[in-house]
């Protein structure tokens, strides 16, 4: 008995030594860690996400974590684009002041920023080029609008074979199970110590989507979150990647987190919150070494926003009432490019709605108007990146005050504004 077994587990081995290279398609392994690629911008990157939904295959924007690392990123060449003409590679780092983090929530164990560039003022500094022989890190600002540069991407080498039924993924396997169950049901049913999916990029949304579709499920199943908790998932991975749809996570949904397959809430592949108690089917993710990322030691100061505080795509035409808060889309992160929303801010009659700006940080790309009333064409004031003074407070003459902001490329991380009645 304990020789065919013997037998048939050395016949597994050596069938699945032979299956397949360790990285997707386009990426190479490095030092028989994990594998990296370049993708060449091919217009104005717009967001992170963009980049990421170019690196495909549920990579990442990539964090560096040693000397080795950071020597062979000069010498990685970008696809499609003839290396003297690169100017940047970029990384996903985002710093708060001094407080950095990587996309994929791994530890900030190594830094390498050009000497003098390690103080930076606040706001989110989204892109790090490196292009000098030093391989020394450049802060920019958050756009990233350099066409002479590469994403560098980085995901987990395969390091077992998965099993039949299952999907290849990160270094990993995906399995789909369309039997509905509750949610608690649906993380202790995840074989072999896997967990229910997290999801890190919008090209990771996307394959689980199109994996789900095609495996038969229709209306949504469960991801690995509570809309409760917006720093980590189930399985301990960073939770940077917000997809709820408009009007959710609201408390009164639920505490966990699907995915729809119908357009009943939103788009394909947004997000809603739902009672766990709800049976649904779900997809779980192991990777044989799970919690798969270090969680993050550099803590970020506990006043930091981690999630957009608006949706990173504005309605045409938004109504807000009384008073409160309002911002460009996907505040306080990166505005996302071609798009123009207008805000009706409507406070109580007999009083004079009333903005103040707590926070502008936009540039020429951007124009904000604000008009006097619902049917104003001509703006009594018009922004582009000289802000508002914060300390004014510009009122409409009436109790309506309608604004307008158009982004025709993304600079800056937006704006955040008070508005009441006066
Ligand atoms: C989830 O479903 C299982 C199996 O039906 C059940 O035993 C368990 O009580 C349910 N969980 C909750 C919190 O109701
Ligand atoms: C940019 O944003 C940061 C915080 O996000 C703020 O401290 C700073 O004052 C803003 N800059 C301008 C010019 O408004």
């Amino acid at each position: 008995m304990r020789i065919i077994a013997t037998v048939c587990l050395s016949f597994f081995l050596l069938f699945s030594s032979t299956n397949g290279t360790p990285c997707p398609n386009g990426y190479t392994q490095f030092n028989g860690g994990d594998c990296f690629k370049t993708v060449r911008f091919m217009a104005f990157p717009e967001t992170a996400n963009q980049a990421e939904m170019a690196c495909g295959d549920g990579g990442l924007l990539a964090s560096i974590h040693n000397k080795e690392e950071n020597d062979m990123v000069p010498k990685m060449a970008c696809t499609d684009y003839p290396p003297e003409t690169v100017f940047e590679k970029i990384l996903g780092l985002r710093c708060w002041g001094k407080d950095c983090e990587w996309d994929d929530g791994s530890e900030v164990d190594y830094i390498n920023f050009f000497p003098g560039y390690e103080l930076m003022d606040d706001g989110v500094q989204r892109c790090f080029d490196l292009n000098d022989n030093g391989g020394h890190w450049y802060p920019r600002n958050d756009h990233c609008s350099s066409q002479k540069g590469c994403w560098l991407c980085r995901v987990k080498a395969k390091t077992f074979d998965c099993l039949d039924g299952e999907t290849e993924y990160k270094g990993g396997c995906v399995s789909v199970h369309s039997t509905p169950v509750n949610q608690t049901t649906a993380e202790s049913s995840c074989p072999d110590g896997g967990h229910l999916v997290s999801v890190h990029s919008g090209d990771e949304n996307a394959f689980y989507q199109r994996l789900a579709s095609s495996s038969g499920i229709s209306g949504s199943f469960y991801l690995g979150g509570f809309s409760t908790d917006g720093e980590e998932w189930i399985d301990q991975t960073h939770f940077n990647f917000w997809n709820f749809a408009k009007n959710f996570p609201n408390s009164v949904f639920g505490d966990c987190i699907q995915m729809m397959l119908s357009t009943e809430f939103g788009n394909q592949g947004q997000w809603t919150n739902i009672d766990c108690l709800t049976k649904l089917p779900y997809l779980c993710f192991r990777d044989g070494r799970t919690p798969t990322i270090p969680t993050t030691t550099t803590k970020l100061p506990t006043t930091t926003v981690q999630k957009p505080l608006a949706n990173p795509k504005c309605d045409p035409i938004q109504t807000f009432e009384h008073s409160g808060v309002v911002y460009s889309p996907n505040y306080p992160f990166s505005i996302p490019a071609k798009q123009t929303c207008e805000y009706l801010l409507g406070t109580d009659r007999g009083t004079q709605a009333s903005v103040k700006f707590s926070s502008y940080n936009c540039t020429s790309g951007t124009k904000l108007s604000l008009f006097d009333s619902l049917d104003s064409t001509e703006p009594f004031a018009t922004f582009t990146f000289t802000p508002p003074s914060s300390s004014r407070v510009y009122s409409a003459t009436s109790n309506v005050l309608k604004m307008s902001f158009e982004a025709s490329y993304p600079v800056g991380n937006g704006w955040q504004a008070d508005f009441f009645g006066l």
